[in-house]
């Protein structure tokens, strides 16, 4: 019996024509509703699913009673019930490693383009408005030698601060549950409580996975304890951060800006205060989003459900 595949993200024709070869596939490019009645019927038949993004709910486990594997075009898997896909013995894939160098670029542009405001003044040379030198008014922060905070000390988290300490000289704090000696080692890190380094950054950047401990671990109170000279950057998940809290923050002057990839809710309503804040750089969660990662990502998700569907272990399994 040939098995069968739902893919609801964007893919290449060469992805689509792999998972073609050995599986009928249910092709939804870029799927919006999940109550599509097309989409139901594949999901009823499904023995995998591929994409990203959507939130799969345990109704919509429901729905796909032979499902044997989920491989996301993601590293993060907040969006999916993991034990619920235990309890069910539906495996559940991601892609790690292929986009920590991306995710990190993008954590480092956060770092240089609110430190030294590159997209505000950017914005002020197109408007027309540099009519004479810029004064002090227009200065920015250096990012070298100064330093760095991390919150999360993963894969991604270390990229960036291997191109903070080893790029640009600055001090790496990070908090973490578990130490890490090798960075440390690497790279000069220090490992403090999350207190101390909010105290002492002059950069703060989150690189945490979203779950219940980590929701909201930052809010005002984190806030109130940085510098005021302090930027705040978070390339992990929207809901890691009280975002009320942090337009407070910058409203305030608790902090001195923020470049953040990810919102409480994305994609971010335009009624948000925060793109139009001069001190904060937003963008529309581009983390992994260059052309050689995202192919790099899904070609990691199609061997991914290939090798669950045909019964081998997978490249990278989060319910093991
Ligand atoms: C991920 O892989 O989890 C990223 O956030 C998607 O860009």
């Amino acid at each position: 019996m040939t098995k069968r595949i739902v893919a609801y993200s964007r893919l290449k024709p060469k992805h689509l024509d792999q998972l073609s070869q050995r599986f009928h596939v249910d092709y939804f490019e870029a799927l919006k509703d999940t109550d599509d009645p097309d989409f139901r019927k594949a999901l009823s038949e499904a023995h995998g699913i591929v994409g990203s993004s959507l939130l799969i709910t345990p109704e919509l486990l429901d729905a796909a009673p032979q499902l044997e594997a989920i491989a996301s075009i993601s590293v993060g898997y907040d969006n999916y019930p993991v034990e619920e896909l235990t309890q069910r013995g539906i495996l559940l894939c991601n892609t790690p490693d292929v986009l920590t160098e991306t995710t990190a670029d993008t954590g480092f542009l956060l770092i240089m383009a609110t430190a030294r405001r590159a997209i505000e003044l950017a914005e002020f040379v197109k408007r027309g408005d540099w009519r004479e030198s810029i004064g002090e008014a227009h200065f920015g922060s250096d990012v070298h030698g100064k330093t760095l905070g991390m919150i999360g000390f993963g894969r991604i988290g270390a990229a960036i601060a291997r191109r903070g300490a080893l790029g640009f000289g600055m001090q790496v704090l990070y908090s973490n549950a578990s130490p890490k000696p090798e960075l440390e080692r690497e790279l000069g890190a220090t490992r403090c409580e999350l207190e101390e380094l909010l105290a002492q950054s002059d950069f703060v950047c989150v690189s945490v996975p979203l779950s219940a401990e980590t929701t909201h671990l930052i809010g005002r109170r984190e806030f109130g304890l940085m510098k005021p000279s302090a930027i705040f950057v978070n390339i992990a998940r929207g809901k890691v951060v009280d975002e009320a809290a942090l337009i407070g923050a910058l409203e305030n002057g608790e902090i001195r800006a923020a470049g953040l990839d990810v919102f409480e809710q994305e994609p971010l309503s335009p009624e948000s205060p925060l793109p139009h804040m001069t001190n904060v750089v937003a963008l529309p969660h581009i983390g992994s989003a260059t052309h050689e990662t995202r192919e790099a990502m899904t070609q990691r998700a199609v061997d991914n459900i290939t090798l669950a569907l045909e019964g081998k272990r997978p490249i990278s399994l989060v319910n093991e």
